[in-house]
């Protein structure tokens, strides 16, 4: 159901849930001072209740309402690409609900990059928990209609159009002592997090018996990202037009993404151009729509193993995960 920011303002207000637009994914958003707003977000997602939110605040000054520490490495950060798709982990202050931060002792934070999110975080005058407003583990919604197809129509929804980015934050765990971590890659990728920083990610486990406990990684699940279709993964466009002829010859149709000129199997075929922002930007509008097809089998060329297309290879290796079969 789509609303308006005024309708969706007041519904944040009485603690009801919110379908909003980010340019990564659409969020599904709640108060995040109220536990009981919170507890909603996680019945409708069907989400455990040991994963953390990530609150959205409208501007850098709100940081110190949640984080205990604002170190000068996440100050460059937060200066440097909010509002925009990054997230800083930051350690939490200790009257921060354990409900948002899932029992960890550290809040995630991120100032969005959309101007209706940004306009109805000032208008409610809250800060807005919200992970992306799909079923746990199903694909990220990039659009009102996706939210809509997931967690059904009765859905409050605030319609800002197709997502910009179109894949989640990047996620920077910072320590009170300036060492950073990228837990998740995003469209922010770890070389511009190392230019602003001006120093490395702290490498965990060099001296195993020093090394810091491994942060809890996000997203870290076998089927986070999943259309319903199993999906196969090929690193050649050749192995995945063999494979289309297989699944035929042996009765099963089958759908493909594929990314850049040249060949194409003799299936429904989604062609991206092969430039990483491109792809990111369509990738779960493209998965959503070839699921939508209901073939046997989703057959996805993989982009190389660059340092460009991390993210994209990372959504992409886990919603193929274990369903390769
Ligand atoms: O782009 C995005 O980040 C989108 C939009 C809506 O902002 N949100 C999003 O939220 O992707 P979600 O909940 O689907 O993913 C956030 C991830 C989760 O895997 C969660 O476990 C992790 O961030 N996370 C949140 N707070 C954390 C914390 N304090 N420590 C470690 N991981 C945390
Ligand atoms: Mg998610």
């Amino acid at each position: 159901m789509r609303i308006s920011l005024e309708q969706a303002a007041s519904k944040l207000k009485q603690g009801e849930l919110v379908a909003i637009p980010t340019e990564t994914v659409y969020g599904l958003a709640a108060d995040a001072s109220n536990d009981l707003a919170l507890a909603k977000i996680f019945s409708a997602k069907q989400r455990p209740a040991d994963h953390p939110l990530i609150v959205h605040i409208s501007d850098m000054a709100q940081v110190q309402n949640w984080a205990s520490v604002f170190p000068d490495t996440a100050v460059k950060l937060a200066k440097a690409f909010w509002p925009g798709p990054l997230t800083l982990i930051l350690p939490a202050q200790t009257h921060v609900s354990k409900v948002v931060r899932g029992g960890e002792s550290t809040i995630a934070l991120r100032v969005p990059n959309h101007p209706l999110a940004l306009a109805l975080l000032k208008l409610s005058q809250l800060s807005v928990a919200a992970p992306s407003a799909n079923l746990f583990t199903q694909l990220s919604p990039t659009t009102a209609a996706h939210v809509e197809a997931g967690l059904g129509s009765s859905m409050p929804v605030l319609d800002g159009g197709a997502c910009q980015v179109g894949i989640e934050s990047s996620i920077v765990s910072v320590s009170a002592d300036g060492t950073w971590n990228l837990l998740r890659p995003g469209m922010i990728s770890e070389a511009d997090i190392s230019r602003v920083v001006g120093q490395p990610q702290q490498t965990l486990g060099n001296n195993s018996a020093l090394a810091a406990p491994t942060p809890k990684a996000p997203g870290q699940h076998d089927l986070h990202y999943s259309p319903r279709t199993a999906m196969a993964l090929f690193k050649d466009r050749a192995s995945l037009i063999l494979a289309s002829e297989h699944l035929q010859q042996s009765g099963l149709s089958c759908a493909a993404l594929i990314m850049g000129p040249g060949a194409q199997p003799d299936c429904h075929t989604v062609v991206l151009n092969s430039v990483p922002a491109e792809v990111a930007e369509k990738l779960y509008g493209t998965l959503h729509a070839l699921d939508d097809l209901k073939p046997d089998r989703l057959l996805i060329e993989l982009p190389p193993e660059t340092a460009e297309w991390t993210a994209v290879l990372d959504r992409l290796t886990r919603a193929g995960h274990t369903k390769d079969s």
